[in-house]
Formats: C-alpha cells, structure tokens, sequence
C-alpha cells in the first residue's frame, strides 16, 4: 500500500467514522415514502423535472423526463462532465434499472464499483420516464459527490432507447444540460423579497467576447460608464446575465470600481484580456471589489 493510498483509506476511514455519527444524529430515518417531496425545478421546461427530498442522512428523487429511453441525474462541482458523479436509469418491460456511474471525461460514463444508489421505483408511461431513488448525501466513495449547503451543477441527460446492456448508456445525446441548485437550502422564489416600484437595472455586459481555444483560462477586462446620479443610490441586487449556452463557460465575474479620473477614451474600448499590454494603465488603479459572482451563485 503506497502512501497516497494508505492516506485515502485513513481519509475514508474518517468518512466512515463521520457517516455512522450522522446515522446516529438522523432521528428520523427515510422509509423511501416518495409521497412528500419538498423541492422541486425544472431543468428542462416541458421536458425534464426534478423533485427532491432530504430526509436524515439519505436525499430522495424523482425525476420525470420526455423519453422512453434513459435519463441521467448528475452532480458537478463545475457544471463539466469531468469528475462528475452521474446517476443513470431506465425502465425495460417493466423493470426499473438505476445505476451509479462517474465520468473521468466528456466521454461515456463508467460503472462505479461502489453501487450507492436505492432504486425506490419507476415508470414509463409511453411519453415520459420516471424513476425515483435515494442515496445518500455523503457515501464515502470517491467517485460519489457529495451533496453539501453549497450550490451543485445538476447535469441532466435523456436519450430514447434504453442502453444496449454490452456497451451501458452511450455518451452521445443530444438532450442535455447543467443547472445550479442548492440541493440542501434552495433559496424559494416566494422568499425572494419583491423588488420596490423605484427599482431600475443597470446591464453590465461584455458583448460578443472571443473566447480563445489554446488557453484553458481567458480573464477578460472591460471599462463601463455608470450613469450620472442624482443624489444617493443603493445597490440592492446583482444577478448574473449569461447568454444562454454560455453557462458552462462562465466561471466568475467581478466588478471593481474606479475612483480616480479615468482617461475617458479608455471607457470606449471595447476590453481585452486582462493584465496585458492591451489592457489600459487606468484600469490598473481600479481595485475596489464592489460585487463578485462565481458559478453556481444566483
Ligand atoms: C405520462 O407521465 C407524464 C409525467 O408524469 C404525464 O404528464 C403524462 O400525462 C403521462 N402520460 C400518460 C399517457 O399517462
Ligand atoms: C479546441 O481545442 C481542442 C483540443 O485542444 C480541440 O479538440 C477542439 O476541436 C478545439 N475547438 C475549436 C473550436 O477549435
Ligand atoms: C487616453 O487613452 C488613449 C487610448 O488608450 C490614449 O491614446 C491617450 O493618449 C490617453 N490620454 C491621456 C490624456 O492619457
């Protein structure tokens, strides 16, 4: 046993350990009773929902897609299908098949070997599949996500035709996409206070920005004129606009804030990469962190 493996059984070890202790602390166990599922968003409108519930140690769901064939469920940390944990099933002639796979890559996923998930039923009903399992928030397998407070990507997939059992579920489908959630403490939209009469929105957008293919990362820095305002204003809320499609290419934004005078031609570039000879030397002194965004924020 070399090092690094001895040190992933001492890690599982611990995990173990912390996942019997949360047993314990679990008063109420999940009987698998799907009938009273909590959450719920649409990852695709008309064509695939999610339900969920958290129950103890164990989380429930139900998913209900536009196909006769499978449907995937998975987990990222960054909406990519690398190092994602991916739940796949299926109903053939009646039986309801639901497995745990990780993806290494954008490729087919591959089988655990740890099987963590309970397969708690499923239908198909000629239009839609659905399928209801449960599985545990943290299951101690590495190739396993697990389910925190903090925001996850939902990859979905569907695909007609359930899997051939010699190859499993195929890579290629057309049907697919991520969606940020808060699995544990969703944050409702009728908790969402209303906006007052007196609000009005400023678009902050880099349009039609290049993203180039030769480097994994692409800062990209553009100067924006606020308006003139009349007396004392407040920022009440920021939301992130991305163009739909675009979202696994986002990582993060920030907006800083210049307090000196800019040379005003500099705010009519059209932005460049940041930290380059092309970016302006003004916008160097703008170093004020007035709000940030990373994936998975609302
Ligand atoms: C099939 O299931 C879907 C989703 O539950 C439902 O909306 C639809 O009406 C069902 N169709 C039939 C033919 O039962
Ligand atoms: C980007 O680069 C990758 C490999 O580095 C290549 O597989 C892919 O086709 C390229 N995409 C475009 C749009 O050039
Ligand atoms: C303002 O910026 C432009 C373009 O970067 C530059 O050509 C010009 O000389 C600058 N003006 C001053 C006063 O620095």
């Amino acid at each position: 046993m070399g090092a690094t493996e001895c040190f992933r059984w001492v890690l599982k070890f611990i995990c173990i350990l912390l996942a019997t202790y949360l047993n314990r602390a679990a008063t109420v166990q999940d009987s698998g009773d799907v009938s009273l599922f909590t959450l719920h968003t649409a990852l695709r409108d008309g064509d695939y929902y999610v339900r969920w519930k958290v129950n103890g140690e164990y989380i429930t769901f139900e998913t209900t897609a536009r196909t006769t064939g499978y449907v995937a469920l998975g987990f990222s940390t960054n909406g990519g299908m690398a190092g994602s944990d991916i739940i796949i099933g299926w109903v053939n002639d009646g039986e309801v098949i639901i497995q745990d796979y990780h993806a290494i890559g954008e490729e087919q996923p591959l089988l655990d070997e740890s099987q963590d998930v309970e397969i708690l039923g499923g239908t198909d009903n000629g239009t839609f599949t659905t399928l209801r399992f449960r599985r545990k928030l943290e299951t101690c397998d590495d190739n396993d996500c697990t389910i925190t407070e903090g925001t996850v990507r939902l990859l979905w997939a569907f695909r007609d035709g359930d899997p051939d059992p010699a190859i499993g579920p195929q890579y290629h489908v057309t049907n697919r996409g991520a969606k940020s959630a808060y699995l544990l403490n969703p944050v409702k939209k009728e908790d969402v206070e209303p906006l007052p009469d007196d609000t009005y929105a400023i678009d902050i957008i880099n349009d039609k920005v290049h993203i180039q293919n030769k480097t994994d990362t692409t800062y990209w820095c553009q100067g924006f004129k606020l308006p003139e305002f009349n007396g004392i204003h407040h920022l009440i809320r920021i939301e992130p606009i991305i163009q739909p499609g675009h979202e696994a290419l986002i990582h993060h934004m920030n907006v800083y804030g210049c307090y000196h005078d800019l040379n005003q031609t500099d705010l009519h570039l059209k932005g460049g990469v940041c930290n380059t000879d092309n970016m302006p030397d003004d916008f160097k002194q703008c170093k004020v962190l007035i709000m940030g965004w990373a994936f998975g924020g609302e």
